[in-house]
């Protein structure tokens, strides 16, 4: 029997499951029961990555030991799991003494064998993303991912020989052009390799600076670097080496990872297991980001989705469905919950929904509920049953090449092609004219189409494609069918059996109410983020009297207001403050005021700051004004005053 090992990045346990984990969690999920159906023994893995220095400062954070930490977010992790319709085989911990056993065995390996070496490193360590940058890998000096300035930091440590499987990584994913799919991600693997020699990787991280981790076998100052720890997951989960499982699913397996953790999967891991007398892994299959509002997500941000609120209110099949259906695997999509409600009206409860709807209650109608027998097949019966078999073939090649979008693209063109069916072939004229036969061979080329369509289903939907099957009458488990066989079967629907139709399984979404609902909430969440803001201002340090009374701060009148030539955001004022002529000041009001809100007010001016040129014009002072948690209030008197007059 063909084997097939599915396997998620393991997630730090540093913040709370999100969209992206959620999402690439579902993939595995539908690929695993894909190729179930299609004949596979399979095995799919997640799990969570424990160590290193985040977990660190986020239990300093919370008061509490790295352990607990970790126990209590690794939960979090694992009871999304059911929520989401998950049903994975193994959850791995890299905190499971099994796992760490196998790190410390695989680098005693590697070490024997020559491949690691002690040696000193300095380089820019990113603590977000627990790695070293090279020099020309920083964006202005500051770390590409987090946009922080990371820490210069020069150590003796140890590291893995990457550099001398740099020439056989190259030839492998040569000779393999499946090893590492979509394409676009191959590409960039081949361009980073042939940019410049493979560094090697410094794998160790001295216990002076981080005690969470595993400790090397051959010196106990150090522990490992999470990522030579973490990728040992996909190996130590089978039981490495001795486990039935890893004789069984060791090499024939697929990682699904984002564009995010490219590198290490694609030149650390294969490196790692070469190094380590491994089989190279079957397929990296690596996907894009997740935006939402087209940026992407993050705490700090606030816009990060949480995958449970989705999958509560619209239920978890249609959840699962939208992020399959929406994102073309191996590019970036954008999530917004309108969206996801658009799908479920036009695909789920239009063309799916009402298709079972209508012709269940039509067999209900015409044959009492029982599935009919069919009689001779026209040519228009024989189109219909080819479309149904080109739609399960192209889904079946299209779902195994990772192309999940377009596979559910060709179920629907059978979904729609039933739909036009039932118009054309007109079931109510032909039980007006007593037709039975005939009524009975297109009920039944339908009925026998739709199990089709509820079987591909189950993958994504598994919930309701159980539902389905039951609605056709059948007591029969979706994860028992036979894909492949599905493409030439005909007429496996007994014949007198009989349904239950029941209303349609996906409600549909009032979409303006939505709208109006979304625009509210965002409202409420701007007014509170704002709010937010304002109550944050903490009271600057104190300062002595004598440093306050060097600001002289007058009231003056807007004379003029136009806008800054060169800078959109700028307006050019003229301000009277008594003196011999107006002076220039330029201030960046043009958010929250138009120039007439501004021409004629009495205003309060820094009269004594250095004058200051931007974008080629001189501004000699500042106008003051107030952040408020709906915009800004320009600073004034109480009354009119003259001009000039100073405030003390
Ligand atoms: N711990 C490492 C992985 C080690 S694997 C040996 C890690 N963890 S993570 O928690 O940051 O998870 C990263 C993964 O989460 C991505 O590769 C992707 O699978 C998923 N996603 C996180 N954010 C995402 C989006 N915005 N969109 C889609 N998936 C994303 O990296």
């Amino acid at each position: 029997m063909e084997r097939f090992y599915i396997t998620t990045p393991i997630y730090y346990v540093n913040a709370k499951p999100h969209l992206g984990h959620a999402y690439t969690t579902i993939i595995a999920d539908t690929m695993k029961r894909f190729q179930q159906m299609m004949g596979k023994e399979t095995f799919f893995l997640t799990g969570t990555d424990e160590h290193g220095d985040k977990i660190v400062q986020a239990a300093d954070k919370n008061n509490c030991t790295p352990q607990e930490y970790v126990d209590q977010i690794s939960q979090l992790f694992k009871d999304l799991l059911p929520e989401l319709g998950i049903c994975n085989d193994h959850f791995v911990r890299t905190t499971d003494a099994a796992h760490k056993k196998v790190v410390q065995d695989v680098l005693q390996k590697v070490y024997d064998s020559g491949d690691i070496y002690f040696g000193e490193y300095g380089g820019h360590y990113c603590y977000g993303c627990e790695r070293f940058y090279t020099e020309k890998e920083l964006e202005d000096g500051l770390c590409p991912q987090h946009q922080t300035k990371p820490e210069y930091i020069a150590e003796k440590n140890y590291f893995f020989k990457m550099s001398k499987y740099q020439d056989w990584l190259k030839q492998h994913i040569l000779d393999n052009p499946e090893f590492i799919r979509p394409e676009r991600y191959r590409k960039e693997v081949l361009s980073l390799l042939d940019s410049g020699e493979l560094e090697d990787l410094c794998i160790s991280r001295p216990k002076t600076r981080l005690e969470w981790g595993v400790e090397l076998p051959f010196d106990n100052n150090f522990v490992t670097y999470v990522w030579f720890d973490a990728l040992l997951n996909y190996v130590s989960a089978l039981d490495y080496p001795d486990g039935e499982n890893f004789k069984k699913f060791w090499p024939s397996v697929q990682h699904i990872v984002a564009k995010d953790i490219l590198k290490p999967h694609a030149i650390f891991w294969p490196t790692m297991l070469k190094a380590a007398g491994f089989e190279p892994y079957n397929n990296l299959n690596v996907h894009g980001y997740w935006l939402v509002n087209d940026t992407k997500m993050s705490k700090s941000l606030g816009n990060v989705v949480a995958p449970l609120e989705m999958a509560k209110k619209y239920g978890n099949d249609t959840f699962r469905f939208f992020l399959l259906r929406d994102m073309h695997f191996g590019n970036d999509a954008s999530f917004s919950e309108e969206s996801l409600a658009l799908r479920q009206n036009a695909e789920l409860a239009n063309d799916l929904g009402n298709l079972f709807s209508r012709v269940l209650s039509m067999v209900k109608k015409y044959f009492g509920g029982v599935v009919p027998q069919p009689a001779e097949y026209t040519e228009a019966d024989m189109e219909l049953r080819e479309l149904a078999s080109n739609s399960c073939k192209n889904f079946q090649q299209l779902f195994d090449n990772v192309r999940f979008s377009y596979g559910i693209e060709s179920l629907w063109e059978l979904v729609r092609g039933l739909n036009k069916y039932v118009d054309s072939s007109q079931p109510w004229t032909l039980a007006k004219e007593g037709d039975t036969a005939r009524l009975g061979t297109v009920m039944y080329t339908m009925l026998e189409c739709m199990r089709k369509v509820a079987l591909h289903l189950w993958p994504v939907m598994p919930e309701s494609a159980e539902k389905l099957v039951g609605q056709l009458g059948l007591d029969f488990d979706p994860a028992t069918a036979n894909l492949p066989a599905e493409v030439e079967a005909w007429g496996l629907l007994p014949v007198g059996i009989e349904v239950a139709p029941g209303s349609n399984l996906f409600p549909r979404v009032d979409i303006d109410k939505l709208r109006k609902e979304i625009e509210e909430a965002d409202k409420a969440a701007e007014q509170a983020a704002k709010k937010e803001d304002v109550a944050v201002q903490e009271i600057a340090a104190p300062i002595e009297f004598d440093d306050f009374a060097k600001v002289d701060l007058r009231i003056g009148k807007v004379l003029v207001v136009e806008d800054h030539p060169k800078a959109d955001r700028l307006f050019r004022c003229e301000v009277d403050l008594g003196e011999e002529k107006p002076r220039q000041i330029l201030a960046g009001l043009k958010e929250h005021f138009t120039a007439e809100d501004l021409l004629g007010r009495q205003v309060v001016v820094v009269a004594n700051l250095k004058p200051r040129k931007i974008r080629g014009l001189e501004s000699h002072g500042m106008m003051l004004a107030l952040k408020t948690a709906d915009g800004m209030e320009m600073l004034t008197a109480s009354g009119e005053v003259p001009a000039g007059t100073k405030a003390s």
